[in-house]
């Protein structure tokens, strides 16, 4: 099959890399000359883990493009991808669809022949609708069907996430688009994903579904932490136990310091702007979104409490800036909250994150960045633990203490053991578990 790939950002360089992988022929197009030119030098523009090796070899071996120029690219493909981005709108929290809409005009004037067109980005319910609008305003002669096709992929986690996916969805009535979809993903069913063919709107609403209920399912576990540290029960275990009821599931039940990242905080944001919309509120997402955002504020105060009620003049070192491990990215990261609060109330912060300091440096302001963990502790009245690096996982507690001025340890992805951290003589303090 013949594959183009509108944007070249997380999702559309991931799934592009993928699909000319499984030995489809793909061409990934963005209007960003300069992004476009570092791709075809091999060089990526975020850090996701397996990514360069698969472009370089998909590359290498002529199965994938990249180009600024849609037109050859969307006149050959049997499905065009739309893998633009669909931000929060500035002041009313909805999708901002501009960039979606601009990519169904671009197709609808260079398509040719039967063509697929297929909605990769998260987009509310309805889009589907929309784009065919467009596209057969555009040109009414068009023989093409608009297909949603969501992505479940983690950041971190996107390569495997895309290969040997729990399943794969496709909102199309159209049975030769569905024809083509089985085509793109057949080498899936080796491993028997099952593919779940639906209306479009019930697509659409799939993917919102399943962000909100995994948030949902985090900031009740994050709740039921804060309620352990009260009645003095271990959240971990609680975990545990309710996971292991099937019905219940043990995945998403760490507690932490709040999710962010690009998706869970703004797919929350849309379904229930979305839902009042259609006057069918989701009352239980409106209070995760409150939740969660109070609860990353919180963090702060759980790191001033651990280090008796005030940091004023107090060197705090930091491990961990991304949103979760794996990941440059910093958008939504706890860590945007946590550090200026720490910061206001008089201290000073020195921090580590191995992918995540170039960003977060446009992000956060006076923080002294360091280059390894030991650096950023190096003095320190209290180290914070705030991304779940695997690299943190194993510190050297004795070299840690040796270079530490203070003993606090606060750990708000709960990485350690509390019996290790105090047979080293740290005072230890992380989320949901007794000391
Ligand atoms: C999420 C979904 O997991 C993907 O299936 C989806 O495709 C993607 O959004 C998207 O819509 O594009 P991602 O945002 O990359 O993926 O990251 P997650 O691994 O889901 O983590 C989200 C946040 O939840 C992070 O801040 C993480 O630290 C937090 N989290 C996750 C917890 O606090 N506890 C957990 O048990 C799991």
């Amino acid at each position: 099959m013949r594959v183009a790939i509108i944007g070249t950002g997380y999702v559309g360089l991931v799934s592009g890399a993928c699909f000319a992988d499984f030995g489809h022929t793909v061409t990934c197009v963005d209007k960003d000359a300069a992004k476009i030119e570092k791709l075809k030098n091999g060089i990526m523009p975020i850090f996701e883990p397996g990514l360069e090796s698969l472009v370089a070899k998909n590359v290498k071996e002529e199965r994938l493009f990249f180009t600024t120029e849609a037109r050859e690219a969307i006149q050959d493909a049997d499905a065009v991808f739309i893998a633009v981005g669909t931000p929060s709108r500035r002041g009313d929290g909805h999708a901002d669809l501009s960039y979606v809409y601009g990519a169904a005009e671009e197709i609808a004037q260079l398509m040719d022949g039967f063509t697929v067109v297929v909605t990769k980005s998260t987009v509310p319910v309805g889009t589907g609708d929309e784009v065919e609008e467009i596209i057969r305003k555009t040109r009414p002669d068009a023989d093409f069907a608009v297909v949603s096709n969501p992505e479940f992929l983690r950041e971190g986690a996107a390569i495997k996430d895309f290969k040997i996916p729990d399943r794969v969805v496709v909102g199309t009535d159209d049975e030769r688009a569905r024809d083509v979809m089985r085509e793109l993903y057949r080498p899936l069913f080796l491993n028997e994903t099952p593919i779940l063919f639906t209306s479009r709107r019930t697509s659409e609403l799939i993917k919102y579904a399943a962000n909100a209920f995994l948030a949902v399912k985090i900031t009740f576990i994050n709740e039921m932490a804060d309620l352990c540290e009260k009645v003095g029960a271990n959240v971990q275990e609680v975990s545990r136990g309710i996971g292991l009821d099937g019905r219940i599931g043990a995945k998403f039940l760490n507690a932490g310091p709040g999710y962010g990242g690009s998706c869970f905080p703004k797919d929350t944001l849309a379904l229930t702007k979305t839902a009042n919309d259609y006057g069918s509120p989701v009352r239980i997402v409106d209070t995760v979104i409150e939740v969660n955002a109070d609860r990353k504020k919180a963090m702060a105060d759980k790191v001033i409490a651990a280090m008796g009620g005030s940091v004023t003049g107090k060197t705090i070192g930091v491990l961990g800036l991304a949103f979760k491990q794996n990941t440059d990215d910093m958008r939504d990261a706890p860590s945007l909250d946590i550090l200026p609060a720490l910061q206001a109330a008089g201290a000073r912060v020195v921090a580590y994150d191995p992918e995540a300091m170039k960003e977060a440096a446009h992000l956060l302001k006076d923080i002294e960045f360091v280059d390894s963990p030991y650096k950023a502790v190096d003095g320190a009245d209290a180290m914070v633990i705030i991304t779940e690096w695997d690299q943190f996982r194993a510190l050297d507690l004795n070299r840690l203490k040796t270079a530490m001025k203070g003993n606090v340890v606060v750990d708000l992805r709960n990485i350690y053991h509390p019996d290790d951290l105090a047979k080293h003589g740290f005072a230890y303090t992380s989320i949901g578990r007794p000391a």
